[in-house]
């Protein structure tokens, strides 16, 4: 059976990073809350926009792969925090790329899009449309970050995280998979106006930040996402024996550890990067599992979890198995431009919007 393998992987991290200990200068927060409430010690702030994070990314992956940007027959972007609209921030990669022979779109389904993008981009291939298939999770979530607000100001980063798939005959790749959405919650995480929604006229700027409802989220989440990566353990037929390694999105450490709790799955084969760039939504499980390999962490043959949970609400699972290959076939050189800018000198345009963090009225 014509199947899809993961052949390259890649990351993009903006070079601007924002600690604790500078968030503790802004709003009423200590490195000691964050630390211990969400797991997270940094992020990082990017000064170009997503699709360019998501270029480099693509990129690299395409040089693990051996691929160039001409084999790119669809080129798939997780992103909840894109360039724009119209065009959609996969046509701005296209551009970027030059990946002229690529059919392209994004796909939003917040924290779960690079999720949802393995199974797209897996049966794209599987049905014998698509060959060479560039899966890109990119945010820049700063963007949309209203830094008066400390109940999710400290929560969020930027990023970019790639995946090549490419065709197989090998019983690899995606064993089993679970996707869901329950839009009747869909308002408890959201950005009220960045859509067509709501009557024109003036905005207040908050309405334009995430807004969420914290504790709710969280408890949707352990349980929406260790249900669901146990269904498609069973669903592959595996036991959670044979689980090596579970990649899961990082929002918060006791989100994460909740979960492996309920998966029946011990922290030394759960994955986590999280105090490194807190939550980048749809970047988190490509970066990770690019981490994952850096660091050895992945073995041929070996059957990985990917679950997330996120806005919409959406979730998704999949038990995906491993071929041969865990090095690299080639290094890109591609990098950002240099910042021009501090970090603080970029969340100026934050604070310009959305009105100045508390400490430094
Ligand atoms: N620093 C200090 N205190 C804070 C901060 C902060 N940054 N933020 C909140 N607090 C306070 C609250 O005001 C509250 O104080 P009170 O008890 O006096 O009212 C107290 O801390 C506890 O607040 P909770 O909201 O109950 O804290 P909780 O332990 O639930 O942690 C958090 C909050 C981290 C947001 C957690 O609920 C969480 O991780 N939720 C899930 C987030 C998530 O997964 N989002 C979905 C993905 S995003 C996407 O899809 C783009």
């Amino acid at each position: 059976m014509r199947n899809a393998e993961i052949t390259g992987w890649g990351k993009c991290m903006p070079p601007n990073v924002l600690t604790n200990h500078d968030l503790e200068q802004l709003v009423d927060t200590t490195d000691e809350w964050i630390t211990t409430r969400t797991g997270i010690k940094e992020r990082r702030i990017s000064h170009v926009e997503a699709s360019e994070l998501a270029a480099v990314a693509g990129l690299r992956a395409l040089a693990a792969a051996g691929k160039t940007v001409n084999d790119v027959d669809l080129l798939l972007v997780a992103t909840c925090s894109g360039d724009s609209i119209i065009p959609s921030t996969a046509s701005v990669v296209q551009r970027h790329l030059k990946a002229w022979n690529a059919a392209a779109l994004d796909l939003n389904a917040a924290c779960s899009g690079f999720v949802y993008g393995v199974v797209v981009g897996t049966n794209m291939i599987r049905g014998g449309t698509n060959n060479t298939v560039l899966l890109i999770g990119t945010e820049k979530l700063h963007f949309v970050t209203d830094f008066t607000d400390r109940t999710t100001c400290v929560l969020f980063g930027d990023g970019a995280g790639a995946v090549v798939l490419e065709p197989t005959d090998e019983p690899i790749g995606l064993l089993s998979s679970e996707l869901g959405m329950d839009g009747s919650v869909g308002h408890i995480l959201g950005v009220p106006r960045d859509g067509t929604a709501g009557d024109p006229g003036p905005i207040d700027p908050r309405a334009s930040a995430i807004g969420m409802e914290g504790p709710e989220l969280f408890r949707r989440a352990v349980t929406t996402m260790g249900d669901s990566a146990a269904r498609a353990v069973k669903d592959a037929g595996l036991s959670l024996e044979d689980i090596d390694l579970v990649i899961p999105h990082q929002a918060n450490t006791r989100i994460i550890d909740a979960t492996a709790r309920r998966l029946g799955v011990d922290e030394s084969r759960v994955f986590v990067n999280i105090h490194s760039y807190g939550n980048t939504s749809a970047a988190t499980i490509p970066v990770a599992l690019t981490e994952a390999l850096e660091q050895g962490r992945v073995d041929p043959g070996d059957n990985i979890v990917f679950t997330a949970f996120g806005g919409g609400l959406s979730w998704g699972s999949a038990v995906y198995r491993w071929g041969e290959r865990v090095e690299p076939l080639g290094e890109s050189d591609a990098e950002l431009p240099p910042p021009d800018r501090t970090t603080m000198e970029l969340l100026q345009a934050n604070f310009d919007f959305f009105g100045l963090p508390e400490k430094l009225t």
